[in-house]
């Protein structure tokens, strides 16, 4: 899973040249990738989060059992998904390493308007900035 996961994250910065605006040797230290910006929150999705949740965010069962996104009433306020993203929980892992408040924010929003979802407040990097971020990992 988290090979997968890294791989996406990989796919994006070269599948995307014209999004890619990662610094030179940006994504070379340490294996850790960096999604270069602007992105969209749908990007972000399919870069990210579809590899675990799966592109009709439907969740699955594998190795660790994804819950569903699509019509989900846990999205209803904006704290709890924005503090997934960032901190983490359980097999899912914190992100605020690799992706940006304003990255999260765009996500977020993505994820609580789309698949059935229809939570319309963006969320925004200041939204983000709120929740507590932990520390970032070495490599950076
Ligand atoms: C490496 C796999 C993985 C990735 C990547 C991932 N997630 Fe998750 N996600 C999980 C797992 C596993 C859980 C269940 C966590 C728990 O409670 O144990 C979860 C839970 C969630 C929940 C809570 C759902 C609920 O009903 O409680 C949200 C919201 C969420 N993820 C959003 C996202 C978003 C948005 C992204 C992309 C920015 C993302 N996830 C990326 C694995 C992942």
């Amino acid at each position: 899973m988290t090979l997968r996961f890294l791989l996406a994250l990989a796919a994006l910065s070269t599948a995307a040249p014209a999004l890619a605006q990662t610094p030179a040797g940006g994504d070379s230290g340490g294996g850790v990738v960096r999604v270069a910006k602007p992105v969209t929150g749908q990007q972000v999705y399919e870069a990210v989060c579809q590899a675990c949740h799966m592109a009709d965010a439907k969740g699955g069962t594998g190795a660790a059992t994804i819950p569903a996104l699509a019509a989900n009433p846990r999205l209803a306020g904006a704290a709890y998904p924005i503090t997934l993203v960032v901190k983490g929980q359980g097999a899912m892992p914190s992100l605020s390493g690799n992706l940006d408040d304003s990255q999260i924010a765009a996500v977020v929003t993505y994820v609580r308007t789309s698949f059935g979802n229809h939570y319309a407040k963006p969320v925004t990097a200041a939204d983000v900035a709120k929740i507590p971020h932990p520390a970032k990992s070495s490599g950076h």
